[in-house]
């Protein structure tokens, strides 16, 4: 049998998409294993989260190393030692430089609270409400160089409600997010991600 590609997964905080991922993992879904949690910050629930279900969870504190590229250096060594196929990045906080993402070209994926390209960087879903959006969402897509402008994987569409606040937008965004993260995921196991530029065309099975 194929070894079965390994997902390293970096979050910063509540982790709530690394779980719908390694719910769709266990339920069969996606045949990958999660090799190790990486956190830049020590107190990450995401971190209890992999601890808890015998998954190595590594912090690497940004505030231990001089410069960006060490830190960065530093998470690749992790990433390396356990082996990992394909980088997943569930609410990590952090932008990552050229040097981490030519390490893992076309190799590392994010998602993002809106339906991009609107609404980059912190605090989508409160941009969203701000602009009057009647339509927000959330976006799977591919890390290159720039801030959330990789090519595009999945999206899906959530209404803004008149009375939404951003907690309430959130809530409703992250529900598509367990969705569509352990769908896109799925797509790359089974190979059928094929990009031609920025467009990802997705092959049939
Ligand atoms: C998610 O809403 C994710 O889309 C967002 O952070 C949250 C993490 O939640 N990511 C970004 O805003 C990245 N720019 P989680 O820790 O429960 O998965």
């Amino acid at each position: 049998m194929a070894k079965p590609i390994v997902l390293g997964v970096l979050a910063s905080g509540r982790g709530s998409n690394l779980q719908s991922i390694l719910d769709a993992i266990n339920s069969g879904e996606i045949s990958a294993e999660v090799g190790v949690v990486i956190s830049d910050k020590p107190e990450a629930n995401a971190l209890k989260r992999a601890a808890d279900l015998n998954i190595a969870a590594v912090c690497v504190d940004r505030k231990q190393y001089k410069s960006q590229q060490d830190f960065e250096q530093a998470l690749i060594k992790q990433l390396q030692l356990y082996k990992v196929d394909l980088v997943i990045l569930a609410g990590f906080m952090r932008i990552l430089s050229s040097y981490f993402v030519n390490a893992y070209p076309n190799k590392i994926m994010n998602i993002h609270p809106s339906l991009l390209p609107a609404f980059p960087g912190k605090n989508a879903q409160q941009q969203a409400l701000l602009y009057g959006a009647k339509v927000s969402g959330c976006t799977v897509h591919f890390v290159d160089e720039g801030m959330d402008t990789g090519p595009i994987i999945l999206q899906q569409p959530v209404p803004v409600l008149a009375d939404d606040t951003p907690e309430s937008l959130a809530a409703r965004i992250l529900q598509q997010e367990h969705m569509i993260y352990p769908q896109a995921i799925k797509f790359f196991v089974e190979g059928r991600l094929q990009l031609e530029g920025r467009l990802v065309k997705l092959l049939s099975k």
